[in-house]
């Protein structure tokens, strides 16, 4: 039997010496890359001081190696968790000298955008605001007599309908279009009245392409004396001028048990500006609006003197408008809340 090379006492000391050095050195490194190299050079698996000392328990007496090994084990651990702490503490040093480095990348980010249907609801109170119109609300759960009977509807109209109106009780349905507020607007002020009224609306419809149970309307309202169609002709058509950019109307006739006589409005097609294409069925015209002298019976349920005054009404709804202005296939794609669509149309 060989004499062992190493005695316990040697092997102690080496193990002293080691974590008296490798202590102070990782204190002193200030930076992460330093302590990289301290780590390498005391602790590292292929050829650091850990390395050789661990070596060395080989040569140690049978008989004292389970201390050794036991120390060896304690001192490890202790240089070890004074390395990590170290690490700890430089991390905020070394993001700082990041965010002082001008060519990092940036990191992504996410600002918001107005919906492309907000955008063109606010578009339309700023032009028709121009025009002395101020903005008006009214209630999305609404009495029947509202929704219908003070608006003309005669008391058999299948808009009434169950299939077609979403009633949360007998008397009360969730309104189908934002007319009714032009009679609580009436009933709460005086003529001479201009409104634009934005407001969501119901109606039991299939979610499809062009349909969407839920969606928003923007009403227009005005009465005074004298008001007459031409007021009602030149104020949109100098909405679709200014909304849409220079462009072409045209009025057709139409019906609706409030308006009397009633005219839907078409803008040329911003997409093929009038020659067909898929966007406007090939018909080169997009419709935009409903429209028509208020009916008389309609002021009087407000209680104004229709001997006096007149006035003229319409309703659009800014989905269509913004499928219209962009040339988007699917209503739907504007419910999705998708980014990635939406996105491209953020201001
Ligand atoms: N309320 C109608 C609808 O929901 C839209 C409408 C048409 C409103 C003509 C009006 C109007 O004020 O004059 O379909």
């Amino acid at each position: 039997m060989t004499d062992p090379a190493l005695t316990l006492n040697e092997f102690t000391a080496a193990l002293g010496s080691f974590e008296a050095e490798a202590g102070p050195a990782v204190a002193a490194a200030t930076e992460a890359d330093a302590l990289e190299a301290v780590r390498a050079k005391y602790l590292g698996r292929a050829h650091g001081w850990l390395k050789d000392l661990s070596a060395k328990l080989g040569q140690l007496p049978k008989a004292d190696r389970a201390a050794a090994g036991a120390a060896f084990n304690e001192v490890r651990l202790r240089v070890e968790a004074t390395l990590d702490a170290r690490r700890v503490a430089l991390a905020p040093v070394r993001d700082a000298g990041a965010l002082a480095d001008p060519t990092m990348p940036a990191r992504e980010t996410w600002p918001g955008g107005v919906h492309p249907v907000t955008q063109v609801i606010d578009e339309m109170i700023e032009i028709f605001r121009e025009l002395g119109f101020t903005v008006a609300l009214g209630p999305e759960a609404e009495s029947p007599w509202y929704n219908f009977g003070s608006l003309n509807f005669p008391a058999d109209h299948p808009a009434m309908d169950l299939h077609d109106t979403l009633y949360l009780s007998d008397d009360l349905v969730l309104r189908t279009h934002t007319s009714p507020v032009q009679v609580r607007t009436l009933q709460a002020y005086p003529p001479p009245i201009r409104v634009l009224i934005p407001g969501n609306v119901h109606r039991r419809d299939p979610f499809d392409a062009s349909h969407a149970p839920t969606f928003a309307q923007v009403e227009g309202l005005v009465v005074d004396e004298g008001i007459s169609f031409a007021d009602l002709k030149a104020t949109l058509t100098h909405f679709a001028n200014r909304f849409f950019g220079a462009t072409k109307t045209r009025f057709r006739p139409s019906y609706f048990p409030f308006t009397e006589p009633s005219a839907e409005m078409d803008v040329l097609c911003g997409v093929c500006r009038g020659s067909g294409c898929g966007v406007c069925k090939q018909s080169g015209w997009i419709e935009i609006l409903g429209s028509g002298l208020v009916h008389p019976a309609v002021l009087e349920s407000a209680g104004v003197d229709s001997e006096k005054y007149t006035g003229w009404a319409f309703g659009m709804g800014p989905a269509r408008t913004a499928l219209a202005r962009h040339g988007i296939p699917d209503i739907r794609l504007l419910y999705d809340s998708d980014v990635r669509f939406l996105g491209q149309f953020a201001k």
